[in-house]
């Protein structure tokens, strides 16, 4: 079990001196006003190192006619910095359709850039790195949803956006966190597979009692290691603190929570309600990135990194746009029925 590490806040995280919004930064500081974005998570002595390559990507971005989209995980020095759209899986790949670009650099994973090409064929989708993976992608594949598909047949398959291609085009609609309880109702039937995160469909089944959701035991690695336990440890130590849970999070987690939901729900709440002090059981990243915009606001830091969204960095996102890699591309043959569960998505009035 992995342990809560809490933080005192996002200032006191890093001991170097750090210039507050608007203060004066010390002489010569490169790309000052991009600096002053991320001037509490980036220390002043680190940032003539990363300037370079923000630099390089804005002019990069300019000469291929690129955007970059980034997940609510992506680290401040890129969130705050090169990104030209930020958000939720759900957002993400709204954004994917309306982009006016040739190249799209998805700062993010695997799963996120290959949404991104279903819904722009035309366009070249690059991805960082190629390795960055998913866990929850990893548990199931299309020859086991044509097993649940012949065990279960009739039962509509309502598939969580983070898998492959390959088993959303085994699936009747996909879902994001963002929208699952909506994607379910509109369905209007009394039982649907629910796969492959086991615990957002037994989260989404505590909202819909009605509906008899069957799921899969697909789990993510960073959010499966909070425990209830974590959640009252937290509460012991910070009193009045409001704790915001991802609903990837086991049930008995989200059940200790005040609020679940996507990272851009987590996001709104945070930004809405302004509780003093919060705790966001999900990504460190997320703390770090709405703390830059809301100082007011103590944020207690859990500890679970996702290794794979922290793939993606300054360095490699220009590599990806100096050399144009690594291209994302979706298997011709199975492309047009995945493209067809994440439309039918969409479609879903939220
Ligand atoms: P969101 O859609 O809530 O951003 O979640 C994506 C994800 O991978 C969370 O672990
Ligand atoms: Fe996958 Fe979990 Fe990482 Fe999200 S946080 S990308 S669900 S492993």
């Amino acid at each position: 079990m992995l342990k809560l590490s809490i933080k005192e806040d996002a200032m006191a995280a890093t001991s170097l001196p750090i210039p507050r919004p608007g203060a004066p930064l010390p002489g010569g500081m490169p790309l000052p006003e991009i600096y002053a974005r991320v001037s509490r998570h980036v220390p002043a002595i680190e940032w003539p190192a990363l300037a370079p390559d923000v630099e390089a990507i804005l002019r990069l971005k300019r000469e291929r006619n690129a955007v970059i989209l980034a997940h609510n995980y992506q680290a401040p020095e890129i969130f705050h910095t090169v990104a030209d759209i930020v958000g939720d899986s759900l957002a993400l790949a709204r954004e994917a359709v309306t982009v006016d670009a040739d190249v799209i650099v998805l700062a993010g994973v695997h799963f996120m850039a290959e949404t991104a090409k279903l819904l722009n064929p035309a366009k070249t989708v690059l991805i960082p790195d190629m390795a960055a993976g998913c866990s929850l992608a990893d548990s199931i594949t299309a020859e086991d949803v044509r097993g649940l598909r012949a065990k279960y047949p009739g039962v509509p398959i309502v598939t969580y956006v983070n898998t492959s291609a390959a088993v959303k085009a085994e699936s009747d609609l996909c879902c994001t966190s963002g929208n699952a309880v909506e994607v379910i109702r509109s369905l209007g039937v009394k039982r649907v597979l629910m796969i492959p995160d086991e615990f957002l469909a037994q989260n989404v089944q505590a909202i819909l009692p009605e509906v008899e959701i069957l799921t899969w035991a697909g789990h993510c690695e960073v959010h499966e290691r909070f425990t209830p336990a974590d959640i009252r440890e937290v509460r012991e130590s910070y009193p009045g603190v409001t704790v915001i849970a991802h609903p990837e999070c086991p049930p008995e987690v989200v059940a200790e929570s005040d609020f679940s939901g996507s990272t851009a729900m987590m996001m709104n709440f945070v930004v809405e309600k302004r509780p003093s002090q919060v705790v966001l059981v999900t990504e460190c990243s997320m703390a770090d990135n709405i703390a830059a915009a809301n100082p007011d606001i103590e944020f207690i830091k859990p500890c679970n990194m996702c290794p794979h969204m922290k793939r993606m960095s300054l360095k490699n996102i220009r590599r990806a746009l100096e050399t144009m890699t690594h291209e994302v591309t979706v298997d011709p043959t199975l492309a047009d029925r995945a493209r067809a569960a994440v439309e039918r998505m969409l479609a879903v009035r939220t």
